[in-house]
């Protein structure tokens, strides 16, 4: 037989109808990671076709420039996506092609898992968090002013629908995956009004899952204690700010922005992304880790309820970054990405062989 063949006959195993995706590459690494996902996921055979598209902002019929309506369309056709990092410029430009994106695909929770990884050594090695971050408005309404000279003003918007809405969420995930806290991070002693509201609209939710330990506490009281002792928490749910800060410092526990998956959750669809940016410093060098965009990957995949290959695919990076024997330099290596990717697909390869050695003759 074949080494196609076995290949094959372990796809017909799982035996699935293939779904079109939209792949948003992205700028500076985006391309070259978005790549590597796509080689990986052939070695895989994952019944996806690829459906790629350009975010580059444009000049709408209304005058405004922001995202082709082709994108849109192809989002809410395929209702789900995988993005690379997108470039914003500072102070200037074109707004946060990120922010477009959420905003009119209504993606209202960021869910972003940072886990220690088995052989990776950071100075944690018990952290297993998951950060749910209200997506759409809060502090990244985009609603600024210049009320005099020397004078703006920022309007943080807070509404119930918003809260309960990602609240529920957070909840939901919880029972979905077996966690056992969520935790509500707040600053409702100072912002009374809108975090008081993002705070009833969360425990009126908690009151709906009574299985699942409910805590509220401050921001500042969890960025200690997260240092201290990240154990203690499990799923945590927020306003957008704060998710925005948080997560990148679970991250951080974790081994940094190469490793961090994260998905958007919207009512129509999803779109899952790397959280790191677009690493202008590496860019087309071949230096870039394609982890955090593989894992969102992966995430992507147990969306769709393809979760048997989103659990080969995780398998086969996990060990190779625990072997050591092949990391990218953000990990302490010397491989380049092609290589690390290489490493990954020769798993997947071993793996499929040997799936199919023990198959029944
Ligand atoms: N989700 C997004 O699209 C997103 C997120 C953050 C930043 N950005 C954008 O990215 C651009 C650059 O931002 P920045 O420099 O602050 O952050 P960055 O994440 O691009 O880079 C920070 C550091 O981490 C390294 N790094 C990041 N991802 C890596 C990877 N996968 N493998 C190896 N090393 C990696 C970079 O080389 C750099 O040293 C900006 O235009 C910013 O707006 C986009």
């Amino acid at each position: 037989m074949t080494f196609r063949f076995l290949q094959n006959t372990i796809s017909r195993a799982y035996s699935c109808s293939v779904q079109r995706v939209t792949l948003i590459p992205g700028d500076g690494i985006g391309p070259e990671i978005s790549k590597a996902v796509q080689k990986i996921f052939s070695a895989a055979e994952v019944p996806i076709e690829w459906e790629i598209v350009d975010v580059s902002p444009v000049r709408r019929h209304d005058g405004k420039v922001g995202i082709s309506q082709s994108v849109i369309n192809s989002l809410n056709t395929n209702r789900v996506g995988l993005k690379g990092p997108l470039m914003t410029p500072i102070c200037k430009g074109h707004c946060s092609m990120n922010l477009e994106l959420r905003k009119e695909l209504n993606l209202y929770a960021n869910v972003r898992p940072c886990r220690s990884l088995e052989g990776y050594r950071t100075l944690y090695d018990n952290v297993d968090v998951v950060t749910i971050r209200e997506n759409t408005e809060g502090e990244y309404s985009g609603i600024e002013h210049l009320i005099v000279d020397g004078v703006v003003q920022s309007i943080k918007l807070i509404t119930e629908k918003a809260s309960t809405r990602v609240a529920k969420y957070a909840f939901q995930y919880a029972r979905d995956n077996n966690r056992k806290k969520v935790t509500v991070v707040h600053k409702a002693n100072i912002m009374r009004l809108s975090d008081g509201l993002f705070l009833r609209c969360v425990r009126s939710v908690a009151q709906h899952y009574p299985e699942i330990q409910f805590e509220e506490v401050y921001l500042d009281t969890v960025c200690l204690s997260m240092a201290q002792h990240p154990d203690q928490f499990d799923v945590l749910v927020m306003p957008n700010l704060y998710g925005d800060i948080l997560s990148d410092l679970c991250a951080g526990l974790v081994g940094g922005i190469g490793l961090t998956p994260s998905g958007n959750m919207g009512l129509n669809g999803a779109l899952f992304e790397s959280v790191h940016g677009t690493a202008p410093d590496i860019a087309g060098k071949d230096l870039a880790n394609p982890t955090a965009l593989l894992l969102s990957s992966v995430m992507m995949l147990r969306h769709m309820k393809l979760g048997l290959f989103a659990d080969r695919i995780e398998r086969a990076a996990l060990e190779t970054i625990k072997e050591g024997l092949c990391l990218t330099g953000d990990l302490g290596g010397k491989a380049k990405c092609s290589e690390f990717v290489s490493a990954i697909c020769t798993k997947l390869s071993n793996g499929c062989k040997q799936a199919l050695r023990s198959l029944p003759n």
